[in-house]
């Protein structure tokens, strides 16, 4: 059956589904220190982010189960729980109700606050979000370069977080569109050396020459230098890519999150191999690196802000397969999509005739 645009059955039109599984994330790590709260909206919920004088962050549904104040509006954290500003009705950070001022009940152990399962990667503040509220199904990469101190943290001069008009699976799809790549980032098309998939993960090699016919540039200046980098995906909201070390020593993270049915987060953050002790971010060459990288993300922001989600796209023969095997790919991690219909049409993946 031949599917129209006018079909909605789509998990990037309904609202509903909008909001796919996985880990996602919400905030950098060291924008919440000991003893503070923020507020933030995300998944299309108000949720409070605050940190316990312990150090544990935590993330929990907004609204206080008393009477429905929004925590994050003037609540404030006492040691290790948070305080709404309303009656002074306090939680802990399993979301449990610890304290009940002006009442002979000590507190309601029956009540259970939202809480989402939470982890600091990184430097990123990642929690994990699923509308059937299942336990996380997978951990989120050990990233061996950035282990130790070997490599620099995520300093706020190289990170960065967009507010983009996109689905999440927009920024997605876009590491296998190679054919997109000579027309909004202006250099070769690249080449998309391999595309696998292991349960939650994809992994891709992606081939890129830079230095195209230049005798040197701050980037090669040996010359032309072909780069394999190595992205891995975990789910639609978690992506990190390794440089290889030839051309730089970086690791870049690219983190997106929908915030409502509009809007997602799109959160950029790199990192370069430490020349030495004393440095405390990059310089030079890799500083330069991670501006370049900055400025191209941006790029692609018009695309997904000036188009519509075509249900049944027309692929070239060359791009189909991939397309089509990380569309099926995305398609589990949107868990109320149980209507039999396919995620999007089929696609042919063979040179068609021209009539
Ligand atoms: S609404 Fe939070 S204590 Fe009353
Ligand atoms: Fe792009």
């Amino acid at each position: 059956v031949a599917r129209s645009d006018k079909d909605q059955r789509s998990s990037l039109v309904l609202s509903e589904n909008r909001y796919p599984t996985g880990w996602f994330q919400i905030a950098w790590s060291d924008e919440i220190a000991r003893g503070a709260i923020k507020s933030v909206r995300y998944f299309g919920e108000d949720l409070i982010l605050w940190r316990g004088e312990d150090g544990v962050l935590t993330c929990q549904d907004a609204y206080c189960l008393h009477l429905g104040m929004n925590i994050g509006v003037r609540g404030t954290v006492e040691g290790n729980e948070v305080k709404c500003p309303w009656h002074g009705w306090k939680w802990n950070s399993e979301g449990r109700n610890t304290e009940i001022p002006f009442s002979e009940l000590p507190c309601k152990t029956n009540l259970k606050l939202k809480t989402y399962p939470l982890v600091e990667w990184y430097g990123a503040v990642m929690v994990w979000h699923d509308l059937l509220d299942r336990e996380p199904m997978w951990e989120l990469d050990v990233i061996p370069d950035l282990e130790g101190d070997g490599y620099f943290p995520i300093v706020p001069s190289c990170r960065i977080v967009h507010r983009i008009k996109a689905h999440p699976q927009m920024p997605l799809e876009n590491s296998c569109d190679i054919f997109h790549v000579s027309f909004v980032h202006g250099g070769q098309p690249g080449e998309l050396i391999s595309l696998e998939f292991d349960g939650p993960h994809a992994i891709e090699q992606l081939g890129i020459d830079y230095g195209v016919k230049r005798e040197k540039t701050w980037l090669t200046p040996d010359g032309e230098q072909q780069a394999v980098i190595h992205a891995r995906m975990g789910g639609i909201g978690n992506t990190w890519l390794k440089f290889p070390d030839e051309l730089i020593a970086g690791v870049q993270l690219t983190n997106v999150t929908p915030v409502d049915d509009t809007y997602s987060d799109y959160w950029f953050g790199m990192s370069t191999r430490r020349p030495d002790e004393v440095s405390e971010e990059p310089a030079g060459r890799d500083r330069k690196m991670i501006d370049l990288q900055m400025k191209i993300i941006e790029q692609d922001f018009f695309t997904w802000e000036n188009m519509k989600v075509l249900h049944a796209p027309n692929f070239a023969p060359e791009e189909a397969k991939n397309y089509s095997a990380l569309r099926r790919w995305a398609r589990q991690f949107y868990p109320n999509l149980d209507d039999g219909q396919p995620f999007y049409a089929e696609v042919e993946e063979k040179p068609a005739e021209i009539d």
